[in-house]
């Protein structure tokens, strides 16, 4: 599907992103295994999500409406096929962690993009607690486990979580190390459910246990999906928007140091902050003087910052983003390749890019390489674009952010 993307005069109103996607697939997948029913409100809405929601059923959970009938740690049943789990890298790597300490085998497969994707990953630490774990395609369980102490070698929230949801079933205690801190959702939930967990500095431990509390709670949006609207208020000549409900745990908010969103309303919703925002069109700004460290607190919001990048006065290089090769496409190589056609000036390096600004961009067919990150970014780009941009896979938008079209148009 193409979708046409001009600059309006002006970029007015409210949206409200969907509910954060991280969270609403560990809601899913904990309360699963959780003692009994919770009821989840705001789930969100992308097929990733869904994408959980069909494995879980596989496994024999029902989901209803908003409502999780959880089976208890020992309660999944062994499926009667693969599991589905679409373009969802979340998916995958943590049902491999929750599967692993299972009696029975699973085989946990993926669209072209998912196969592409590295699962050694978890593979590698889930053997380390004495896993039977296969790749090509990904296959776990079926062996006891028993707690190792890991110092992650790759930056992963997904990791990270995967080891501790196996961590629930292994004999004795489950350490991870982490050498940079990544969105902690799994850790918060866990403790808001009873699960024996620790954080201490860089280290979460969890110790076995046989029984999850359900959690009814309320899923804060996505600021992964609100960071296209904050770019797209900044960088707009006559821009005034609202972004409510929001979700501002501080291992996530990070976008809101680098561009000025005035955060009303601070609230816990469930163990995590949330607030409105409110965004409006920001005075000519000096290029970032990136620091490699922030990128993975800023992972999945770098294609968007991208395009920010381009209406920056002088040259930001970022780095520290290599990850972004092995996302849902090589995010790095399609954002190089959109906003060049665009006219920006950008440089791929390994680990990122070098984008030298201001540009004014012009509309042109772009591709969003099967990405739902990259065609929002490119949206954004068009909404600050000269003319058409024409962007090819819009529909990918799906996968996170289903509603993002309708919201953009409600802005111009
Ligand atoms: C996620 C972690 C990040 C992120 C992804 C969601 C999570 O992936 O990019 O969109 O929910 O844990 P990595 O763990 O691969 O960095």
């Amino acid at each position: 599907m193409i979708e046409r993307v001009k600059s309006p005069r002006r970029l007015r109103g409210t949206v409200t992103p969907p509910g954060d996607k991280s969270i609403s697939h560990r809601a899913l997948l904990l309360n699963a295994v959780a003692d009994g029913r919770a009821e989840i409100e705001n789930l969100g809405t992308g097929a990733d999500i869904g994408s959980t929601a069909a494995c879980l059923h596989s496994l024999g959970v029902e989901i209803g409406e908003g409502v999780v009938h959880g089976v208890g740690l020992g309660g999944l049943r062994k499926p009667s096929g693969p599991l589905d789990c679409g373009n969802s890298g979340t998916t995958m790597r943590l049902l491999a962690g929750l599967l692993a300490g299972q009696p029975f085998e699973s085989m946990l497969v993926g669209d072209e993009s998912l196969a592409r994707r590295p699962m050694d990953r978890v593979v590698e630490p889930l053997r380390k607690m004495g896993a039977h774990a296969e790749l090509d395609p990904l296959r776990v369980g079926g062996r006891p486990l028993h707690g190792i102490e890991y110092s992650m070698p790759v930056v992963s929230a997904q990791v990270k979580s995967a080891i501790l949801l196996a961590g629930l079933r292994a004999t004795g205690t489950t350490r991870v190390v982490e050498r940079v801190p990544t969105r902690d959702h799994t850790e918060l939930m866990l403790e808001a459910m009873g699960a024996p967990l620790t954080v201490v500095d860089r280290t979460v431990s969890v110790e076995t246990t046989d029984r999850l509390q359900p959690l009814d709670l309320r899923i804060p949006g996505d600021i992964s999906g609100a960071a296209f609207w904050i770019v797209a208020g900044s960088f707009h000549p006559d821009a005034s928007l609202e972004v409510l409900e929001v979700g501002v745990n501080p291992t996530r908010k990070a976008i809101l140091e680098l561009l000025p969103a005035k955060v009303m309303r601070l609230r816990e919703v469930g163990r995590e902050p949330v607030a409105d925002l409110q965004v409006g069109t920001i005075p000519a700004a000096p290029a970032w003087d990136w620091d490699a460290s922030w990128s993975a607190a800023l992972i999945d919001e770098l294609p968007v910052l991208a395009v920010a990048a381009t209406q920056l006065r002088g040259t930001t290089r970022i780095a520290g983003a290599a990850e972004l090769r092995v996302k849902e496409s090589d995010r790095i190589a399609a954002m190089a390749k959109g906003l060049g056609a665009m006219g920006a000036q950008i440089r791929e390096r390994e680990d990122g890019w070098e984008i030298t600004g201001p540009t004014v961009l012009t509309g042109a067919r772009v591709s969003a390489f099967d990405d739902h990150r990259v065609a929002m970014a490119l949206a954004v780009a068009g909404l600050l674009a000269g003319g058409t941009t024409e962007i090819e896979g819009a529909e990918h938008a799906a996968i996170s952010y289903p509603n993002f079209w309708r919201d953009l148009e409600s802005l111009c």
